[in-house]
């Protein structure tokens, strides 16, 4: 039998999952992560679901080739295919931070405080967070996965509230102990500061608006570094 090895990424999640309970991982396209968690007996069941079928056959394949049971394979948008109590573990990896929103948006019982919420947005965290912070859940932690180059926030969030400033909104809720939380901060500095140079181009004057919002949250990122070389020394 092929053994099933998880990417950095996949790792991190697969090490939050609260050992035996039930997961429901959303957008599981190859459905590595529940297919390792059975077959490591970390949880007792799974229900692994995407939105197509291209995928959730790629899903079913993968079960089959390792031989994982327990996992229920679901064809549907978002939490629309599991109900509260089928799960304690909810999963929503590896798409952008404002499709995670949503999806959780349209299941507001999941900011009841029941279910663990690990979330891996590939973009846009910051939209992530936000919605987060103003819908009734909070940030337990956060950590940062290094896989192939690019660097994953991923969290741990649930019911319950949270207030974050501007520069953990961008930079993250809790890495300043985070080995890699620098180079994420600097990383998006980098493209913030690509994106006011664009604009200062530009003479309209909803540009020159946006690039002062997007030079604030530089200076909030950079206070942020200077937080996590403290916290390093320290
Ligand atoms: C890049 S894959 C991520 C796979 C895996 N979760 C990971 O982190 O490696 C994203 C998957 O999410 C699925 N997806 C996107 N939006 C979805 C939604 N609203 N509901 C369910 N699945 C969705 C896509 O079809 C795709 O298979």
């Amino acid at each position: 039998m092929k053994r099933l090895e998880l990417t950095p990424r996949l790792r991190l999640l697969a090490e939050w999952v609260p050992p035996g309970g039930r997961i429901a991982d959303v957008g599981t396209d190859h459905a590595y992560l529940p297919v390792w968690l059975r077959l490591h007996g970390r949880v007792v069941s799974a229900i692994a679901c995407d939105l197509r079928k291209g995928p959730l056959e790629r899903a079913r394949e993968t079960g089959r080739i390792y031989g994982a049971d327990c996992i229920d394979y679901r064809l549907g948008n978002g939490l629309s295919v599991v109900s509260p109590e089928e799960a304690d573990t909810i999963v929503i990896a590896g798409m952008g931070g404002e499709n995670i929103a949503a999806i959780l948006e349209r299941a507001p019982w999941t900011a009841e405080g029941a279910h663990t919420l690990l979330l891996q947005p590939q973009s846009r965290a910051e939209a992530l967070r936000r919605f987060l912070m103003d819908h009734g859940y909070a940030i337990r932690r956060e950590a940062l996965a290094l896989d192939r180059g690019t660097i994953y926030p991923v969290m741990e969030a649930g019911g319950g509230e949270m207030s974050l400033t501007l520069g953990q909104l961008h930079g993250g809720a809790a890495l300043v102990h985070d080995p890699l939380g620098e180079r994420y901060i600097i990383e998006k500095i980098i493209r913030l500061q690509a994106a006011v140079a664009g604009l200062n181009r530009s003479g309209a004057e909803a540009d020159q608006k946006h690039g002062d919002e997007l030079r604030e949250i530089i200076t909030a990122l950079l206070s942020m570094r200077e937080e996590w070389r403290n916290a390093q020394s320290g």
